[in-house]
C-alpha cells in the first residue's frame, strides 16, 4: 500500500491521465507535457482485444515511457489470464496493476501474486459488476477502480448508475481502516468530477478530458478545482 499511502498524503483528488487519448506518434513527449501539467499518476491502458474489442500497447511501449518521466504508472490491464504477465509488467515499470474482477476466477491469487512481484495491486470492477466481487480483498489492493463506461475505448459518456458503488466502498475501506484508493474511469470531465469526489472518490483517470486538450495544466486545474467548490472552497473530505 506504499504507494497508494503516499498519494493519498497529497490530499485532495489525484488526476491520472489515461495515454489512451494521446498522440501515439509522440509517446514520450506526450508523457512529459502531461507530468509538467500536473498530473499525480499516468494512466496506461492495455487491451487485448479478447477481453475488450479493442488492442493498445503492451510492456515494451510501457518500458520505454519509463525512461521519460517519473510518475507513479497504473497499469489497467483489461486482458484476459492478466496472471501471464504480471511479471512482465512489473519489470516495465508499473507501480499500480489494475486487473479485472471479471477476468480473475482466482482474484486472491492474483493479488497475491502482483504484491509479491513488487508492484502495488489494484481491481477493476465493470458496470455491471457488482461491489461485492472486492468485498474480502479491499484490504489486499491498493486502489478499487470503478468503471464508469464499458472499458474498450475512450470518450465514452459516464454511466451514472455505477456510481453507488462508491458508497459501499467507502464504508468498507473505513471499517477495514485500510488505505485503498477509490477511482474512477471512464467519462470524467469537469462538469461531473465534483459529484463523484463528494461521494468519497479519491482518484480520477481522465483521458479526452485531460490529453484531448491543448492546454493541460488548464484542464488539470480546472478539475480539480470543480471538487474543490463541490467542497464550498474546501480541499478536506
Ligand atoms: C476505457 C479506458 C479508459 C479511457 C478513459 O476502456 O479504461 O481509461 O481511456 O477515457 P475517457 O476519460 O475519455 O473516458
Ligand atoms: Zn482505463
Amino acid at each position: 500500500m506504499e504507494i497508494a499511502k503516499l498519494l493519498r498524503s497529497r490530499g485532495g483528488p489525484l488526476i491520472a491521465p489515461s495515454l489512451l487519448a494521446a498522440d501515439f506518434a509522440r509517446l514520450g513527449d506526450e508523457v512529459r507535457r502531461i507530468e509538467a501539467a500536473g498530473a499525480d499518476m499516468l494512466h496506461i491502458d492495455v487491451m487485448d482485444g479478447r477481453f475488450v474489442p479493442n488492442i493498445t500497447v503492451g510492456p515494451t511501449v510501457i518500458e520505454r515511457l519509463r525512461k521519460n518521466t517519473g510518475l507513479p504508472f497504473d497499469v489497467h490491464l483489461m486482458i484476459e489470464d492478466p496472471d501471464r504477465y504480471i511479471g512482465d509488467f512489473v519489470r516495465a515499470g508499473a507501480d499500480f496493476i489494475t486487473v479485472h474482477a471479471e477476468a480473475c476466477p482466482h482474484l486472491h491469487r492474483t493479488i497475491t501474486r502482483i504484491a509479491e512481484a513488487g508492484a502495488e495491486p489494484s481491481v477493476a470492477l465493470n458496470p455491471a459488476t457488482s461491489a461485492v466481487m472486492v468485498e474480502e480483498v479491499i484490504g489486499m489492493v491498493g486502489m478499487v477502480l470503478v468503471m464508469t463506461v464499458n472499458p474498450g475505448f475512450g470518450g465514452q459518456k459516464l454511466i451514472s448508475a455505477c456510481r453507488h458503488k462508491i458508497a459501499s466502498l467507502k464504508e468498507w475501506i473505513e471499517e477495514d481502516g485500510c488505505a485503498t484508493l477509490i477511482q474512477v474511469d471512464g467519462g470524467v470531465t469537469a462538469g461531473n468530477i465534483g459529484g463523484l469526489y463528494k461521494e468519497g472518490v479519491e482518484a480520477f483517470v481522465a483521458g479526452s478530458s485531460v490529453f484531448g486538450s491543448a492546454d493541460a495544466s488548464a484542464a488539470i486545474i480546472s478539475l480539480k478545482s470543480s471538487c474543490h467548490s463541490a467542497w464550498g472552497g474546501s480541499n478536506l473530505h
